[in-house]
């Protein structure tokens, strides 16, 4: 019998120890070297050496500041600053891989769609079509000020401003040349045709345009659309746009209720529920037995930092925790910033948290052998619905060389995990015909 094969990405970000606050001090973490090429290109091609389809760089922009009202702490514990611009270390990890695909964070307040399509379809041609593009809509106020504002826009607002957005970089990528507009007709001195290049003119709420694209059509055009968002107008966005959505929770069956309401939207926009694939964030510590996974996970909990996991809660939340004792209990709340952050844990200490959020962030961790996280994993996908998950790491790149070494042979086995890349675009690799959006999604119907 075939079985249902899951997804795999690793969960990084451009910075020092990602969601692992304090984890740079480990005596075998290499993720501080983040600023140098070979950084990522020994990443790359470890990745790829375990057929992972692709990579999952988050981005903040913007600082944790909420926590003690000031960015101290998390620069103190390296708490996702300093970091990098995640869209220059593509093609860097590109050039070393035939299969490995992208899916990075742009984050709409901050670049105009203008220029922002016309990056996504330059590395869309340099990658031969491995981007993707998680969606996200920002959530710091830092990140606000940095461009002028007083404060972020109000968290429904952001998702309105987001569905224009959208029309915006659709008709840029999908509407603006037609295919067969390049000609590189030399004989005549003809390069394009510009009777098939078209302006794009667009006078919205949020959004004013009167430009043509300045990309000839890449071979995905648009990008495989990402989304994080789990707040009612975080899942109505996703069913309407994302192709691929990347949850939190703490357990599968969290997973699994996300997942029905994912699907649910995603079939009210008129679309193939199951076209929609759904990744969870984990994180994995594998060892040769169940007894040397624990024991590394008490090594690695031993160097977390707590006031740069609290920072980063507080971010998340808009709360600053610095203002509770560490034995107080975070309730939920009503957040403008990310609204499922604290729906991954219900309530516990600032202490727990903390701990917590220090090895792997906010999402569960899997501790046990080859065979133990395999059987974890596949459970966890039929509790759930899944389709796959993020790998979050701990200490780097040990935690990306054990489960390529030790787990994936595993999965493999069971008949769990492919053996060989698909091959073609980032969307084809994950199962759809084309390389290209297709009706009935939003995008595909902006094409000429
Ligand atoms: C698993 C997960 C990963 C996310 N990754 C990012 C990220 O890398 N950058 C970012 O700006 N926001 C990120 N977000 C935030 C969301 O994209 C979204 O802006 C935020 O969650 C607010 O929407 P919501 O209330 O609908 O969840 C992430 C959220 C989740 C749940």
């Amino acid at each position: 019998m075939m079985r249902k094969k899951m997804y795999l990405c690793a969960f990084d970000m451009n910075c020092v120890g990602h969601q692992s606050q304090g984890l740079w001090r480990h005596p075998r973490d290499h993720s501080a070297e983040f600023n140098t090429m070979k950084y990522w290109q020994d990443l790359a091609r470890t990745l790829e050496r375990g057929l992972f389809d692709g990579i999952f760089l988050a981005d903040v922009t913007g600082v944790y500041d909420v926590f003690g009202g000031s960015p101290d702490a998390a620069l103190r514990a390296a708490t996702q600053v300093p970091t990098n611009d995640p869209f220059t270390i593509v093609p860097v990890m590109a050039s070393v891989t035939d299969n490995l695909c992208f899916g990075v964070t742009g984050s709409i307040p901050y670049e105009p769609p203008y220029s922002f399509a016309r990056k996504i379809s330059s590395l869309d041609h340099l990658t031969s079509g491995r981007i993707g593009w998680n969606i996200v809509t920002g959530y710091l106020d830092s990140a606000a000020k940095g461009i002028g504002q007083d404060k972020k826009d109000a968290h429904d607002t952001r998702y309105d401003i987001a569905h224009e957005y959208m029309q915006v970089v659709y008709a840029l990528w999908e509407q603006s040349w037609e295919d067969g507009a390049v000609l590189r007709d030399r004989a005549n001195g003809i390069f394009t045709d510009p009777n098939r290049v078209h302006r794009i003119d667009h006078d919205g709420k949020y959004f004013k345009l009167d430009a043509i694209h300045l990309c000839e059509p890449s071979p995905q055009r648009t990008p495989v659309l990402f989304q994080a968002g789990t707040s009612p107008k975080g899942q109505a966005f996703a069913g309407k746009h994302a192709e691929c959505v990347f949850i939190g929770g703490h357990n599968a069956e969290q997973h699994a209720r996300s997942v029905a309401r994912l699907r649910t939207q995603a079939k009210a926009h008129g679309r193939d529920p199951s076209d929609l694939k759904i990744f969870g964030a984990i994180t994995v510590i594998v060892a040769p037995t169940d007894r040397q996974a624990e024991e590394k996970l008490a090594d690695y909990k031993s160097y977390g930092l707590n006031e740069g996991a609290l920072a980063l809660l507080s971010g998340w939340t808009g709360m600053d925790l610095s203002e509770l004792e560490m034995d107080a209990t975070i309730e939920q709340v009503e957040s403008d910033a990310v609204q499922s952050a604290l729906s991954a844990h219900g309530s516990a200490t600032v202490r727990d948290w903390a701990e917590d959020l220090a090895v792997g962030g906010a999402g569960p961790i899997i501790t046990g052998s080859p065979e133990t996280i395999a059987n974890k994993l596949e459970q966890w996908l039929a509790v759930s619905g899944l389709d796959g998950f993020n790998l979050a790491y701990t200490v780097m790149p040990e935690s990306v060389e054990e489960f390529v070494d030790l787990a994936i042979p595993v999965l493999q086995e069971r008949g769990v995990f492919k053996g060989s890349y698909q091959a073609g675009t980032f969307r084809e690799k994950l199962g759809f015909k084309e390389p290209r959006l297709q009706a009935p999604h939003p995008g595909a119907g902006y094409r000429r």
